[in-house]
């Protein structure tokens, strides 16, 4: 099913938080408002916000509240994909030349602080106190997640366990947010509420796995960023981390992580990696992270919204961008 399909049930509400998005930029610091205007248009597939507002439309929700939150957790992903950039040296997402790319690290730093703490206001004006609080364990969630990812870079001795560890907190700990608030601020019960945790989590661990599978196997024209940089970072994804495995001695993954050196090992892991089994295996556990996602979504009221979460856990792993 198209991404299209699948956010009718909130499109309305999602053209409303692009609207908001659009008016963040009105700040009274034109070179600011440039950066804003630059970093937030709709170029992303917002597929956090969607997961607030279809997470809030079972019970009794407040519209307002839902747009803040919903705006609230695109802004910190946008933040979060900011500083990523800075410290991985991307230069282009989502098809355009990166913040850092154009205004340098210093500016990618600030800008990325100044989002974080729009992230939070904007979750304090929902005066939820739960959403509050999950803001700021997210933020901290994350951080741990990249630091791990920049401490272990070039380290080969990192398995299944670490990696799954490392993507639930990067990337999981956010798509948990969005749907725990979006449940939180619609008088979900709690019972309701940890079934979209669960969805969140497993979602957002499937998203991240997919995105490592598509650094190998994607292109930089449908993916809008770079393709083949995870393994040039010296980042031990899951199909890396299995070529190891399949590969205990003589591994291009190995000679690159000792010596630093090499496009032709990177090219050559790359080869190896799509010419082997190894792909299916990734999307394989993908898929299961999925299946126990939605596994629960049943208890939930039957409406158009729990049609969209079990269409999008399918898009999850058939997704090109
Ligand atoms: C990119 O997320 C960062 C990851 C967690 C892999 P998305 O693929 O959702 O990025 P946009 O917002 O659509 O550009
Ligand atoms: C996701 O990891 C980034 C964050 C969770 C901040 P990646 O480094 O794989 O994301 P991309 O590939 O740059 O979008
Ligand atoms: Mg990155
Ligand atoms: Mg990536």
């Amino acid at each position: 099913m198209e991404l299209s399909a699948i956010y009718e049930p909130v499109q309305e509400d999602l053209d409303k938080v692009e609207d908001r998005l659009r008016s963040l930029g009105q700040v009274d610091f034109p070179h600011l408002s440039e950066l804003l205007d630059y970093s937030l248009k709709n170029s992303g597939k917002r597929i956090r916000p969607v997961l607030t507002l279809l997470s809030g439309k079972f019970y009794d929700y407040n519209l307002d509240n839902l747009l803040l939150m919903a705006t609230a957790v695109e802004v910190l992903h946008t933040a979060t994909l900011i500083h990523d950039d800075a410290i991985d040296n991307s230069l282009v997402r989502r098809g355009s030349p990166t913040v850092y790319k154009l205004w340098g690290a210093e500016e990618a730093v600030l800008l990325g602080d100044y989002l974080f703490a729009e992230a939070g206001a904007l979750t304090a004006s929902t005066q939820n106190l739960r959403a509050i609080k999950l803001f700021a364990d997210t933020l901290k969630t994350i951080s741990r997640g990249e630091l791990n990812q920049a401490f272990y870079a070039f380290n080969l001795e990192q398995g299944y366990q670490q990696y799954i560890q490392r993507v639930s907190q990067k990337t999981a700990a956010l798509f948990f947010m969005a749907t725990e608030s979006g449940a939180a601020l619609s008088q979900a019960p709690e019972e309701s509420i940890q079934i979209l945790i669960e969805y969140g989590h497993n979602l957002g661990i499937a998203f991240q796995i997919v995105d490592d599978i598509l650094d190998f196997i994607g292109t930089e024209e449908e993916l809008g960023k770079p393709v083949g940089s995870d393994l040039a970072q010296g980042t031990l994804t899951l199909p890396a981390i299995f070529l190891l495995r399949d590969y205990p001695e003589d591994n291009p993954v190995r000679k690159l992580f000792s010596n630093r050196d090499g496009l032709d090992n990177i090219k050559l892991a790359i080869e190896l990696i799509r010419n082997s089994s190894i792909i299916d295996e990734c999307y394989q556990i993908a898929s299961d992270y999925c299946a126990k996602g939605c596994r629960n979504l049943k208890l939930l009221p039957d409406n158009a919204s729990r049609q969209s979460l079990i269409a999008l856990a399918d898009y999850v792993v058939s997704r090109k961008r």
